[in-house]
């Protein structure tokens, strides 16, 4: 082992190392700041208003005790956490300010190593962006999922069942009380949602990339197995540090395809295409989104789970977990990217014996083959724009129709429920200005409701159109992450109610009906960016002036690439 990067502080007889040892004895052992002994940061998400990550004060005690065990020395570092459910105006406005804040506070810190502690959708995202960019050796704690919470004896979803119970009261199928009484039921305990939302994809993206114990994601928060798990993740960063096993050494390009075919496999969320750019960037690997429709379009969904099957969770881990489908699709697998233990992925994919069929299903009997996330360009998204067919109705993928369209999501709101809206089934919803730069944030409002005098017609899917995301849990024909966004003059910005739209996702296509001049004359008198947001100071300002576009991760522009661990001057 080369010297380690705390030495820079403790070691020596000068003034500064004693005033970096003085201050941290507090009780720990004598020879804890000997120069010799791994400092471990364990970077920790828990708070009290990221109910998802609530938990993780008590996992990290766990993996304390097994740095300890190894001959390290750890420290709780708390760090910026997100909550997807209570911050508004969306989590995703401050992935990157939680990003940025981590990969400054590893920097600055003694530390050698990192344990990162996620859960909750944004916060595994915003580690691994931060490991990335500091490059220090690294290792993630997924948080793990929710138990299954019951609803009149009937599992519920965590978001999906929000969005499918809501559509049932907005239609008259169920009464307000009853949709009300479910909300007691909803959340049932530790951890975060259950479904293959956007947590439990992100989870299952770290063990892709190789950046947790294999077989560790899904693991159930409340599974005594987790806290066993965050006990050896504990013992093994104190052998990473050691082994120089660091981020960039992990997480290759051929290690991002793997993830692509994960996501794939497990039905995962849309949002997963945004952060895997994102942390691609922070280590300069060329990632596109071109390789996300290469590499996964031809995947079958292997894991039966909501949103685009049926079951959750705690499911998936008794019938052989995330190893378990990844089993499945061992030979869409690249067999040269290393996990954190220093041995490939696919060799944990051995002897994976499937417990239950109808959740992990047989290679021959996918739940839907070839159901990657597909990236879709044409006249109104020339840089890009995602659909998840696994989500979707198959007979909307290929879809012509007159354009509704919203300029914010305030003038969705006053109008989606008027009986005199001019829409059909046919109709394609569009709703603009929710972009990055344009709400800010890119908030998961892509899932648009549908209109009420439809749903009581009856349908229950329509083609939707955004610049916005939507929630990993959500489902049906939704277009999202168009890019350029509105707020970034995307033809978006001047598409009018009536212009014929057509989706073709078999032909990756979408367009609409109007002439590049005809876009070009409108784009010249248009002028509906007073929908779009203009902050004037504080975080929202700078993220509005650096952000990026969805299609290249929506990191800021200045956060691409790495500024290493390196930290030249003292403090005294
Ligand atoms: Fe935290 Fe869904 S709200 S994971
Ligand atoms: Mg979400």
């Amino acid at each position: 082992m080369s010297r380690l990067r705390s030495a820079e502080w403790y070691e020596g007889d000068d003034r500064n190392a004693y005033i970096h040892r003085a201050w941290m004895r507090r009780g720990n052992p004598e020879d804890a700041l000997d120069g010799t002994k791994p400092q471990i940061a364990i970077a920790n998400t828990a708070s009290d208003l990221t109910p998802c990550n609530m938990h993780l004060n008590e996992v990290a005690e766990s993996v304390k005790h097994g740095v300890w065990a190894a001959g390290g020395v750890p420290y709780n570092l708390p760090v910026v956490s997100l909550g997807e459910t209570q911050v508004k105006p969306t989590a995703m406005l401050w992935r990157n300010m939680a990003a940025m804040a981590m990969e400054e506070m590893f920097r600055a810190n003694p530390v050698d190593g990192l344990v990162l502690l996620g859960g909750c959708d944004k916060t595994i995202p915003a580690l691994l962006m931060a490991a990335a960019s500091v490059d220090i050796p690294a290792v993630v704690v997924p948080g793990g999922p929710m138990m299954t919470g019951y609803f009149r004896g009937q599992a519920l979803g965590c978001g999906t069942d929000v969005w499918r119970l809501s559509e049932e009261a907005r239609a008259g199928e169920i009464t307000g009380a009853q949709f009300l009484a479910s909300e007691q039921s909803m959340i049932r305990g530790k951890g975060h949602c259950n479904t293959m939302g956007t947590a439990s994809t992100m989870a299952v993206v770290a063990e892709a990339l190789g950046m947790t114990i294999p077989g560790f994601a899904g693991t159930p928060a409340a599974d005594a197995r987790l806290l066993a798990l965050s006990h050896e993740t504990g013992k093994l960063i104190v052998d990473m540090v050691a082994a120089e096993r660091t981020p960039s050494r992990i997480m290759t390009r051929e290690a991002f395809l793997n993830a692509i075919v994960a996501v794939a496999a497990v039905g995962g969320s849309t949002n997963s295409v945004v952060h895997l750019l994102a942390i691609a960037g922070r280590l300069g690997v060329d990632l596109t989104l071109d390789d996300f429709d290469a590499t996964g379009a031809g995947v079958p969904v292997m894991a039966n789970l909501q949103p685009s099957g049926a079951y959750l969770m705690d499911d998936l881990y008794r019938a052989g977990g995330v190893l378990g489908v990844l089993a499945q699709v061992r030979d869409l697998l690249r067999a040269d990217p290393i996990t954190v233990t220093g041995r490939p992925l696919v060799d944990y994919l051995d002897d994976r014996p499937v417990y239950d069929a109808d959740v992990i299903r047989p290679r021959e009997e996918p739940l839907m083959a070839d159901a990657g996330i597909a990236v879709l360009r044409g006249n109104l998204a020339p840089r890009g724009a995602l659909v998840k067919p696994a989500a979707a109705t198959p007979e909307l993928l290929q879809h012509t129709g007159p354009a509704v369209v919203f300029d914010s999501i305030e003038d969705m709101r006053a109008r989606i429920d008027d009986p005199a809206l001019d829409v059909t089934a046919d109709s394609v919803l569009v709703l603009r200005g929710c972009g990055p730069k344009g709400y800010p944030g890119m908030p998961e409002v892509g899932n648009m409701p549908l209109p009420q005098k439809l749903l009581a017609q009856g349908v229950r899917d329509m083609v939707r159109i955004s610049d916005a995301r939507m929630s990993g849990t959500a489902y049906g024909t939704v277009i999202l992450h168009v890019a350029p966004e509105a707020a970034a003059g995307g033809p978006l910005a001047v598409i009018r109610t009536g212009d014929l739209v057509t989706v073709d996702v078999e032909n990756r296509m979408l367009n609409v009906a109007v002439s590049d001049e005809e876009l070009a004359e409108r784009r010249a008198s248009a002028s509906t960016e007073a929908a779009y947001a203009a902050p004037v100071r504080g975080w929202a300002r700078l993220y509005v002036d650096h952000v990026m576009q969805a299609d290249t991760g929506a990191d800021l522009d200045f956060l691409v690439g790495s500024s290493g661990p390196d930290v030249a001057r003292e403090s005294h």
